[in-house]
């Protein structure tokens, strides 16, 4: 146990740490709101002990064969970037023009590290929102300092708007490129896209210090993310949809029946439990894949590529699978019954890639080879000119073009420079663009003209356009 002169010196026995101070906010790790529709929103909310971040405490670093364990006995919560949750309860008012209304009063649950996750429904379709969020201790306590924030709800299916979307992935605590965190999070809010999404590797459990064999260390990876001021202040203002992959349910390349490893105790299902404690995340009774519509031009697949897949060792099969048949069967009719004028598939992994050849984990890879073609050809026979693919995962950014399918795909890159690398090179077969920097992905839909265009750019961290693809829709009606 620390005596309380080593707490006062982490600043953990502060009053701004341990006790309520009038003005405090109690949200330190922010708002995410999510998992919009044209007529609801799903807002994530967390009440921790204090309204800050834990800035001066014990800093834990290093990356890959620098990655330590927590030493026993050291709290996760005298970490740097610490935001321990606090029981208590939140009641959001929010309202659109003149029309106002305010929730119930939630109380947060402290199995699922002081979350709750609320509906807002009966909502208007293309309209924009402003909230108010207000947490106390108790249900007739005081009321803590508030939070704003803004989002947008999705225009309905028939509607023929325009659409921009920010797509990130692969952010690296070790690897943040700004005192506020990561830059791209500035650049993003800037844009003030529909939403983001951000399609995996959230946090990196197992391979940055301090490496997450507990659920308590995999939750202080969360917080010290979502605390930082810019990832903060972009999600109060921006929604967002999020995905997992390997390194936020568990280690790197995870399946289900892996065994954990040098993760143990941390388990694969405990890592997907605390992946949607974490988010804004449809029931748990649904599956984290669904669709997004955007509008009469635009809808979203958002495919889920740990919970279902085979282990990566088996050899490649026509039934060996990343995605498993529920899932498949459920995309291939979805993407067959939807009108809308462009499909995106967006996948955690490469379905085109190229990757590296000792690579056994994506789509892309020879380990999985029968899969990914037969997915391939579907997309190619069914949908030649309309569906493009978007992933996340690899940690550089590319415009691939299938050589056999004709299949687009573009990869958003890693979310800083310091994080991006691991690539096998420029392949002229596949590549249109190849660039090995940090930044992100917008996906947009241009109405302005009788034909809707759908363009892709490739943005460096900073916001500024590295590359741009656009691709012509049908005449609108
Ligand atoms: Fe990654």
């Amino acid at each position: 146990m620390f005596s309380r002169r080593q707490l006062l010196a982490l600043g953990l026995a502060s009053p701004a740490y341990s006790a309520a101070l009038p003005g405090e906010t109690h949200m330190a790790t922010g708002v995410k709101t999510g998992e919009l529709t044209p007529r609801s929103a799903t807002l994530w909310l967390r009440r921790t002990a204090s309204s800050l971040r834990l800035n001066n405490g014990i800093v834990r670093r290093g990356h890959q064969s620098q990655a330590v364990f927590l030493e026993p006995g050291l709290s996760p919560d005298l970490l740097e970037g610490a935001a321990p949750g606090a029981p208590g309860y939140f009641q959001v008012r929010y309202q659109s023009g003149a029309r106002r209304r305010s929730s119930r009063l939630l109380e947060v649950d402290p199995t699922a590290d002081f979350t709750a996750q609320l509906l807002l429904d009966g909502l208007q379709p293309a309209t924009s929102y402003s909230f108010l969020l207000e947490t106390r201790a108790t249900r007739n306590g005081r009321v803590d300092g508030e939070l704003t924030g803004r989002f947008r709800t999705l225009p309905l299916a028939t509607s023929p708007t325009p659409a921009h979307i920010a797509l990130l992935s692969c952010q690296m605590y070790c690897h943040m490129d700004s005192p506020d965190g990561f830059a791209l999070y500035r650049s993003i809010e800037r844009d003030q896209p529909n939403f983001l999404l951000s399609c995996g590797d959230n946090v990196y459990y197992d391979n940055e210090s301090p490496i997450a064999r507990s659920a308590p260390v995999a939750l202080h990876h969360w917080q010290r993310m979502y605390s930082l001021p810019s990832l903060h202040s972009c999600l109060r203002h921006t929604p967002g949809f999020w995905q997992k992959d390997d390194h936020d349910t568990l280690s790197d390349d995870a399946w289900p029946s892996m065994p954990p490893g040098r993760m143990a105790p941390l388990t694969f299902a405990e890592g997907q439990k605390i992946f949607r404690d974490m988010v804004p995340a449809p029931p748990p009774a649904r599956p984290l894949y669904r669709s997004i519509r955007v509008g009469r031009h635009l809808e979203l697949f958002l495919t889920e590529s740990r919970d279902y897949r085979s282990p990566n060792t088996d050899p490649d099969s026509p039934a060996k699978t990343i995605w498993g048949d529920e899932q498949k069967n459920w995309l291939f009719s979805a993407l067959r019954s939807s009108d809308a004028t462009f499909k995106i598939l967006v996948n955690p992994n490469p379905l085109v890639g190229p990757d590296r050849n000792s690579k056994k984990d994506n789509h892309a890879n020879a380990s999985f080879a029968s899969e990914g073609a037969a997915i391939r050809r579907f997309l190619r026979d069914n949908f030649p000119h309309n569906l493009i693919a978007v992933c996340g995962d690899r940690h550089w950014q590319y415009h691939s073009v299938h050589p056999d399918t004709g299949l687009h795909e573009f990869g958003c890159g890693a979310a800083s420079d310091a994080h991006a690398g691991g690539t096998p090179g420029l392949d002229p077969a596949y590549h249109r663009f190849h660039r090995v920097l940090g930044g992100y992905l917008t996906i947009e839909v241009d109405t302005s003209s009788p034909q809707p265009l759908l363009q892709f750019t490739h943005k460096n961290v900073e916001g500024n356009p590295v590359h741009r693809h656009r691709f012509p829709g049908r005449p609108q009606a």
